[in-house]
């Protein structure tokens, strides 16, 4: 991508899609039309609130981020979603029980008329989960087209000229890539095939990708973390970005793991376990879709600490990752975290963290900042993994070659880096030598 590349403004309606109709996109839309309403601020969404600063600290420009880079307007979003649950936008988001009656009802309508489109659902991925709201087709392939013909429906009904879809559906049973993920043509093979390694999740994402529709995705399913969606991406030239949106203890954990390594603290070990009440809680009661999850979450300590680097204050680090499905608390979790820290000779010291986090609040904002960015991305022509978009994910893709960069700060750098090179403002590379020549 050149500096400074002619961007392409944002004309028309943007089609928000998203497989999966429940906490976090009812969440997401109610929230976008109480902003539109003028009924709500966007509290926790960078493109909404975040400025940007620009050349010296003396120059004292720092504008908008939302005014510094063409992101469409709020206001030209238009939503689509698939179900396996018949469920529309406001009857999902009363079972969700995340927003009080009163942000219910002053987006009634709105929610209502999102009524989902029959899913790909295979019980076989999501175990806890019993919809009958599903699509039926004798191959992979013929559900796929299905999908991308849902698209095109859509597409003509709201007059769209963007798309972007964005997987906010259940976390899937663990799976590792296998040779059906290894190229696009063994991928395609697979879904005439029916091969049973082709998850939900890859039927949605390959019908987007076809339909020349960015994928980002919210779990931590697989999904495009494979190189067949990479292939397909790189061949029709549309960014992809995953995966499981970060939010709550991974949240956390990227804000205060960096800070201990910073000051070089010791780490013994760090205990997190979460009560939930859910239907996302209810999904993750079953192994094989929390083995999905734990990954996703283990994986954020090794990499931001690096006990490659620093055997004697990381290599003996105990993570523990529970998560414990809890009706009562519904979609208001309770996250626990004790961290067994050690500092100066050796002494060690213990942090507890009780964070009353609400896990939707946090999601909703990550969901409009993805899509705003994946448009944008897709205007500029940026295309294949978008690492720059790290900041939003607790497992974030990354190239191959490279250890994926799990620090929130570093991340935060990362996209406000590119920003800046996309409008050909200098990077900002905080040496600030100059003031004191
Ligand atoms: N809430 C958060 O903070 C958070 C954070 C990170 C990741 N996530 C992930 O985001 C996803 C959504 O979370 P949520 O809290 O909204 O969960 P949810 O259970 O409320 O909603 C998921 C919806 O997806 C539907 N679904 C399942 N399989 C489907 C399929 N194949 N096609 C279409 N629909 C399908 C379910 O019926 C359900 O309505 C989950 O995978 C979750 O792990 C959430």
């Amino acid at each position: 991508m050149k500096k400074g590349s002619k961007i392409e403004s944002p004309k028309g309606k943007l089609g928000v899609l998203m497989p999966g109709l429940g906490a976090v996109s009812t969440t997401f839309i109610a929230g976008v039309e109480l902003l539109r309403k003028g009924k709500a601020a966007p509290i926790g969404s960078l493109t909404q609130m975040g400025t940007i600063r620009l050349g010296k600290r003396t120059e004292g420009r720092s504008p908008l981020i939302r005014e510094f880079v063409p992101l469409a307007s709020i206001d030209d979003l238009v939503f689509g979603a698939w179900d396996c649950f018949p469920d529309n936008g406001h009857e999902s988001a009363c079972k969700a029980g995340v927003l009080n009656e009163g942000h219910l009802e002053a987006v009634r309508k709105e929610l209502a008329a999102v009524e989902p489109m029959k899913a790909v659902f295979e019980r076989e991925w999501v175990a806890n989960l019993d919809g009958k709201h599903v699509k039926k087709g004798k191959t992979k392939a013929q559900l796929g087209e299905m999908i991308m013909e849902d698209i095109e429906r859509f597409r003509k009904q709201m007059g769209t000229s963007r798309c972007v879809m964005v997987w906010t559906a259940s976390t899937e049973k663990y799976q590792k890539p296998e040779d059906v993920h290894r190229s696009l043509e063994a991928f395609e093979r697979g879904l005439k095939e029916n091969h049973p390694s082709i998850a939900p999740s890859q039927i949605y994402a390959w019908a987007a990708l076809q339909s020349g529709v960015p994928f980002a995705n919210g779990a931590p399913n697989l999904t495009v973390d494979i190189p067949a969606m990479q292939e397909l991406a790189m061949k029709k030239g549309l960014p992809i970005a995953g995966k499981d949106f970060k939010t709550g203890q991974t949240l956390m954990k990227t804000i205060l793991a960096p800070g201990f390594k910073a000051r070089m603290l010791g780490l013994n070990g760090w205990f997190s376990t979460n009560i939930l009440g859910n239907r996302d809680g209810e999904v993750l009661d079953d192994p094989a879709s929390f083995k999905t999850k734990e990954e996703s979450k283990l994986s954020v300590l090794e990499t931001i600490l690096q006990p490659h680097l620093y055997p004697l204050l990381y290599g003996k680090v105990h993570h523990k990752v529970r998560i414990n499905y809890y009706p009562p608390r519904g979609d208001n979790k309770e996250g626990w975290d004790n961290i067994d820290i050690f500092g100066w000779l050796g002494y060690p010291m213990q942090i507890k963290i009780d964070f009353l986090c609400r896990d939707s609040i946090l999601a909703a904002p990550i969901v409009l900042d993805l899509v705003l960015l994946m448009d944008l991305a897709q205007r500029v022509g940026m295309k294949g993994i978008q690492e720059w978009l790290s900041f939003y994910f607790k497992s974030p893709m990354a190239a191959p070659q490279l250890t994926p960069e799990h620090d929130l700060f570093i991340q935060l750098m990362k996209l406000k880096n590119t920003l800046r090179h996309l409008r050909g403002e200098e990077l900002i590379t905080h040496l600030g030598l100059e003031y004191y020549d």
